[in-house]
């Protein structure tokens, strides 16, 4: 008989996200006359901008012709790519690494998901609580954890982030070989500052420890106090990966673009004490594993960082930021305590009178048709919160922070 991967058995049923379309799905069918506005799953409204479509326009008419066709690309992604990022979101901010230390994807939920793979199964995972699901998920099915129970892993090391701290991750007092860090941060919208960030780089280099550092909504950092890379932490190209992606910076959720930094300082070792340069593991893994993503969709995100396209996503990631502020204050006026929303397009609410979040999402739904993630789907310690984004359209956030300022909680 053919064995399963049983650890995928110890998974909750669904993804968060499929789980709330489905009930999302079944309302609507139920109430077809009252239109519910999403503030749930963290998907773009706005489309892709002039510089980019006219990059794609342009690398579509190099496909079609037979002198400029390109079949397989490199793994790693193409040059002209990869010096762009090296330029624009490292050399130009005082960052020294080399474009052989990046490697486009086509998701930085693929990368974060797959990195994993380079480390031993017996590797002590940390992570915060509450948690973007992928981090944890993917660890589970690769077998570092016991059974769920009590909404926790058996064999994580969770690093709850609640009110008391900030949000804020704390050092744990137990060793973990490897850690996840999200800043800005998916869920609660909060940002570490550098000094917050230098304690971990430090931690995990007197610990021989990894993070694994998702900046994935770096674009929508407003503090000076908030590094954009990990990398601004002096000593971190020893001890962290980077993940980033143009999904929510560029609005490439349906594109499909993101680039994962694994610098050649990084050295994992192996049981007999020999060190092993994670950037020449991760390139092996790539090029077995992944044929690169496709030439217009890269020459597409070359066009973010032109001058053009550069002004053309700040005043989109300005119009976010701008609905961020019409959901903080709608809550506000209802009476409602919200964080985040500043270095991030996530608004973490508390939900009032100590209501659970899935009834919260319920009253929500029925109460002002509009949707949002309740936070006990992120870990145990967001139980109590709920989440909503500000990647709606301008007319439809403004729509639902005043059906929400409307309602009696
Ligand atoms: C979210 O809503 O948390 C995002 O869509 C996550 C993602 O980018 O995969």
């Amino acid at each position: 008989m053919t064995a399963l991967n049983e650890n995928y058995l110890k998974l909750p049923g669904s993804y968060l996200f499929s789980t709330i379309a489905k009930r999302v799905a079944a309302y609507k069918e139920e109430n077809p006359g009252r239109p519910v506005i999403s503030l749930g799953i963290g998907d773009v409204s706005r489309p892709l901008v002039p510089a980019v479509v006219e990059a794609l326009h342009k690398a579509s008419d190099e496909m079609g012709r037979a002198e400029t066709f390109r079949g397989y690309g490199p793994e790693q992604g193409y040059a002209f790519l990869r010096e762009a990022i090296l330029k624009h979101d490292y050399l130009d901010r005082g960052i020294q690494l080399s474009a052989d230390e990046i490697f486009v994807s086509d998701g930085a939920k693929s990368d974060v998901a797959n990195f994993q793979e380079l480390f031993d199964a017996s590797s002590k995972v940390a992570l915060q609580d509450p948690v973007y699901p992928v981090y944890l998920d993917t660890n589970v099915m690769a077998g570092r954890t016991g059974a769920f129970e009590n909404g926790r892993f058996g064999g994580i090391v969770y690093l709850p982030c609640t009110e008391e701290n900030n949000f804020t991750p704390q050092l744990p007092d137990q060793h973990a070989d490897l850690v996840y860090l999200c800043s800005p941060n998916n869920p609660t919208g909060s940002a570490m500052t550098r000094a917050e960030l230098k304690k971990w780089v430090d931690w995990a280099a007197a610990n021989n420890s990894i993070i694994l550092y998702d900046s994935a909504y770096e674009a929508f950092i407003t503090q000076r106090e908030v590094p954009h890379s990990i990398y601004e932490i002096p000593g971190a190209e020893k001890v962290a990966v980077e993940f980033r992606s143009f999904s929510k910076t560029a609005g490439f959720t349906g594109t499909r673009c993101a680039y994962t930094v694994v610098p050649k300082a990084l050295q994992v070792m192996d049981k007999a004490g020999k060190p092993h340069s994670l950037n020449a593991l991760w390139l092996r893994r790539q090029t077995t594993k992944f044929n690169g993503v496709p030439y217009v969709v890269q020459r597409a995100a070359e066009a973010v960082f032109s001058p053009e396209g550069q002004t053309q996503i700040r005043e989109v990631i300005a119009g976010y930021q701008q609905n961020a502020q019409v959901i903080l204050k709608a809550l506000q006026s209802a009476g409602l305590t919200a964080f985040g929303g500043v270095n991030a397009p996530y608004i973490w609410l508390k939900t009032p009178k100590g209501v659970d979040s899935w009834a919260f999402f319920d009253k929500l739904l029925t109460g002002a048709q509009v949707v949002g993630t309740p936070g006990v789907g992120f870990g145990s310690c967001g139980e109590g919160y709920f989440r909503l984004t500000a990647f709606n359209t301008p007319e439809l956030t403004q729509e639902a922070a005043r059906r929400i300022s409307a309602m009696t909680f």
